[in-house]
């Protein structure tokens, strides 16, 4: 075993210290221990001999030449963020497979240059909006993006400002002119993988998303005093109408819709409540019957509205389309794949990645690596070493491909 598929994980549980919650890894859009990530992984960098820098977005960028100057490039990325206590893959993995692999290479410039992307936000927990590192790359952060908030009252704008960055230095940020294209390795965060007893899957679509905000609005009261006739509780509707979420998730084949905030006003035990926030998660391989499940869920909020006494508002910040990946990509990543040894088995995402946005403007694709016991977007998310050790193999053999297509 190369000692760099150890060294892939030794890495990436050491970046998973660099933390905003003591005991626990969470680590948001520009937070402080982002700032760490980007020094250790910088330096790491520097010392392969690539230019690192940080662009406006906060994405760390690092950029190792090839043999001849003005050569296009190659991405090799993913995320740096995480979702509140998550595990020590999602995302990361990508970024230190993208530097581990220019270790190997760095006896051996190749035609093309190679740079690894560490994007700064692709959960979407601080401004309830995914992607916002990637689409700085595409040139799609506009004012809108820019002027949502967190919790705190910090629009994206001011939390670029405080992280010492400057937001008017946004299209600096877009993706060089000569890029030929983007690879990421990811855990798969479920299931498929291990039940096929296969170390690596390749990706060929990642599948829709639609997220919204949405607000029960009643009147707050007294628990002992007020009978239940006369109440306009807004827990009560916002109870219904994740049942009816589900129900009407249940009842379409491949349709996931999850809600996994509320936020209760005033939240007290004697209270009834006034306010009830709930956020939505719809995903779908088709986006047709994503777009009409979406409906059938409004409709079904405004009619338990109508039913509780309450109002209903939502404001949607994430209609995503599915994406396929570029169709030359997933071939000759089967074909690294298999030749490397392992079964290929082509697969579609359900979880959302940056590759999806870089598709916009580049050709792109994913190699998935099998997530014991499927789990993810938990502490326990893992990766095998001789899963990291396969996806390494691979990708070696998929770089010098490439290369060869090239002439
Ligand atoms: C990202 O992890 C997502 O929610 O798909
Ligand atoms: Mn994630
Ligand atoms: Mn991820």
């Amino acid at each position: 075993m190369d000692h760099r598929a150890q060294e892939v994980i030794s890495l990436c549980r050491k970046l998973a210290e660099f933390t905003e919650e003591s005991g626990h890894i969470t680590r948001t859009f520009l937070s402080p221990p982002m700032r760490d990530v980007h020094h250790e992984l910088g330096g790491r960098m520097e010392q392969l001999g690539m230019s690192v820098s940080v662009d406006a977005a906060g994405n760390l960028r690092g950029f190792y030449p090839a043999r001849t100057p003005g050569a296009p490039r190659v991405i090799i990325g993913s995320h740096l963020d995480t979702v509140p206590r998550a595990g020590a893959f999602d995302g990361i993995l990508g970024v230190v497979m993208g530097i581990v692999m220019v270790d190997a290479l760095t006896t051996l410039h190749m035609s093309f240059g190679i740079e690894v992307v560490g994007f700064s936000e692709e959960e979407g927990v601080r401004f309830g909006v995914p992607f916002i590192g990637s689409r700085a790359l595409v040139g799609t952060v506009d004012e809108g993006l820019l002027a949502l908030r967190d919790s705190q009252g910090a629009s994206v704008a001011e939390a670029i400002c405080s992280f010492g960055l400057d937001p008017a230095r946004l299209p600096e940020a877009k993706l060089a002119q000569n890029t030929l294209g983007y690879l990421e390795f990811h855990i798969e965060q479920g299931p498929v993988l291990e039940s096929l007893d296969c170390p690596l899957g390749v990706v060929e679509a990642i599948v829709g998303q639609s997220r919204l905000n949405a607000c029960f609005t009643g009147k707050a009261g007294h628990a002992g005093t007020t009978s239940m006739k006369l109440r306009h509780d807004a827990l009560l509707g916002a109870a219904k109408w994740i049942v009816l979420v589900e129900t009407v998730a249940k009842s379409i084949p491949g349709l996931v819709a999850t809600v996994g905030r509320l936020e209760i006003e005033p939240n007290a035990g004697n209270v009834i409540a006034g306010k009830a926030r709930a956020s939505l998660d719809v995903r779908h391989a088709l986006d047709e019957v994503r777009h009409q499940a979406l409906e059938r869920m409004l409709n079904g909020a405004k009619q338990i509205a109508a039913d509780c006494g309450l109002t209903f508002e939502w404001e949607q910040h994430l209609d995503q389309p599915a994406v396929a990946m570029d169709q030359t990509m997933v071939n000759r990543l089967g074909q690294a794949v298999k030749a490397t040894g392992y079964p290929v088995h082509h697969m579609a995402s359900g979880a959302g990645h940056d590759a999806m946005i870089l598709a916009q403007k580049i050709p792109a694709a994913m190699l998935f690596l099998r997530s014991p016991g499927g789990v993810s977007h938990h502490p326990d998310e893992n990766v095998l070493v001789e899963d990291v050790q396969a996806a390494l193999n691979a990708g070696m053999h998929f770089l010098k491909q490439w290369e060869m297509h090239l002439g």
